[in-house]
């Protein structure tokens, strides 16, 4: 897809679509185009049959236009960035569902930041247009790309950039959907390293290495291991380092969780929408996501990606409720439930990120269904050791409409996690689920400034629409760019 940005007058722009948001008082490019069609659109207006309400969408064939099909988009009402995202995610779909294969979107009447309108209109086309890939041929997609028109040569500038870095969170997007759709028999552990091994090729910046179980044992990753070893599918740490700035610049380390199944282990969870669990790997997604939007901007900045794969499965190797297992950081831990596994594998990562003296480490996780009870499926929740960090990711998530809300990190809920047996157990009972399994990786994370996002309700839409959704590579970007101004 195509991106380019111009300020030439509109109707001379080749294209088969416009697309013109608009509320019920038009602005001056909408007026003229308005006058130029005899006041076709004024009177649609007048007459109700378009009331240029957020997120309405008409199609219009009007011959005379340079024979372009008009889409009027409703913008009234749209006064945040969240309902403006949801208005042009409305004007991409529209879009798409005609046979336009090249568009011109007027950069007028929404939002007065062109770079950032540009980056969410260049998003939501390549969002829109992912289908999943299931390996067969696919169609051939007939939309080739977009101008995007704004109203002087200085917005224009900004404009292109906007297309640029929207362009590629959104295929960085696309590529943790594709990864988190893929069934469970395909997207193994050694699937996801093969993949993470795949983006390094041919780009300079980045390297890729994998740790096999042999080598995470001689670390003493007891806990990590105590999840893989279940299953007939070895584990895997990969390590994706994506070095745009100098060597000394201290990196931004992705932990991602990616449990490739989880079946709960010996802890076996019930059969109802058990398929589900196939995206309990979408943390890991989102940061090969992440490393993708990097390649593609080349953004001059460090950042290291630590994704622990595995599986989670209950053979005669499992580990049992009631097994003390020791982790890289020598904490043992009492594993008083296998399902509860995200974080016996995250923190055996988060003591490795150690080793890369970090500027910020962020772990994205599918880590408890009680996120779900707190947040719902718009959220994800956010618990930090760092002030700043937390207000820094809440503020990138505002911006990208890729929202999380944060949760408190108190002594109270951490004596939770008392243990007879060991430092600490792996579960904190039935209440405020999400906040004791941030306490339990809050115990590993000492030594640096981290954020979790657990993402187990944001990362997937279940249901009819069923399908990974890439969040939050939109909200890690944002924070990424904002650090390299
Ligand atoms: N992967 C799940 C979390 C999850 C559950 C994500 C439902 C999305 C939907 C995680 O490994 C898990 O099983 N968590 C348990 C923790 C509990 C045993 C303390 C949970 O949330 O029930
Ligand atoms: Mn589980
Ligand atoms: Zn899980």
């Amino acid at each position: 897809m195509d991106f380019t940005a111009s300020s030439a007058q509109l109707l001379n722009i080749k294209a088969d679509s416009l697309i013109l948001p608009t509320g019920p008082q038009l602005k001056a490019s909408a007026d003229a185009l308005d006058k130029s069609l005899d006041g076709a659109i004024s009177s649609l207006i007048k007459s109700g049959d378009f009331k240029g309400k957020s997120a309405e969408t008409l199609v219009l064939h009007i011959p005379g236009v340079n024979g372009k099909r008009i889409i009027l988009l409703g913008t009234d009402g749209a006064d945040s960035p969240q309902k403006m995202i949801k208005v042009i995610e409305a004007g991409a779909s529209a879009l798409l569902k005609t046979p336009s294969a090249k568009a011109v979107w007027v950069g007028e009447g929404l939002s007065d930041d062109a770079e950032w309108e540009a980056s969410i209109v260049a998003r939501s086309l390549q969002t829109a247009s992912y289908k999943y890939d299931n390996g067969r041929k696919a169609d051939a997609k007939k939309f080739k790309g977009l101008t995007y028109w704004t109203t002087s040569k200085a917005n224009t500038a900004a404009a292109n950039k906007g297309l640029s870095y929207g362009s590629a969170v959104g295929n960085g997007m696309n590529a943790a959907r594709q990864l988190g759709n893929l069934p469970a028999n395909i997207c193994t552990p050694s699937y996801l390293a093969t993949q993470a091994k795949a983006l390094a090729k041919g780009q300079p910046k980045v390297t890729t290495t994998v740790l096999s179980e042999a080598q995470m044992k001689t670390l003493k990753m007891g806990s990590l291991l105590s999840v893989s070893a279940g299953s007939d599918q070895p584990g895997h740490l990969i390590v994706i380092k994506y070095q745009g700035a100098k060597v000394t610049a201290k990196p931004v380390v992705l932990v991602g969780k990616a449990v490739t199944f989880d079946s709960g282990g010996i802890s076996l969870k019930p059969g109802a929408g058990m398929d589900e669990m196939k995206y309990d790997m979408c943390g890991g997604a989102s940061v090969i996501g992440v490393i993708n939007a990097l390649i593609e901007t080349q953004m001059p900045i460090n950042v290291v990606g630590i994704i622990p794969a595995v599986e989670n499965m209950p053979n005669g190797h499992a580990t049992k409720p009631g097994d003390v297992v020791t982790s890289m950081s020598g904490q043992t831990i009492e594993v008083l439930n296998t399902d509860a596994e995200g974080r016996l594998i995250l923190c055996d990562a988060l003591t490795y990120a150690e080793r890369f003296k970090p500027d910020s480490v962020i772990d994205i996780a599918t880590l408890t269904g009680a996120v779900i009870g707190a947040l719902g499926k718009v959220g994800a929740g956010l618990l930090s050791n760092d002030d700043s960090l937390a207000e820094e990711l809440l503020n990138s998530g505002t911006r990208s409409g890729d929202r999380a809300w944060r949760l408190p990190l108190w002594d109270e809920y951490d004596d939770l996690l008392k243990s007879n047996f060991a430092d600490i157990a792996n579960i904190g009972g039935p209440q405020a689920g999400t906040i004791t399994a941030a306490c339990f990786l809050a115990r590993f994370t000492k030594k640096y400034r981290w954020a979790h996002l657990d993402i187990a309700g944001t990362a997937w839409v279940s249901g009819g629409e069923k399908g990974a959704t890439g969040r939050p590579v939109p909200m890690l970007m944002d924070y990424l760019r904002s650090k390299v101004g």
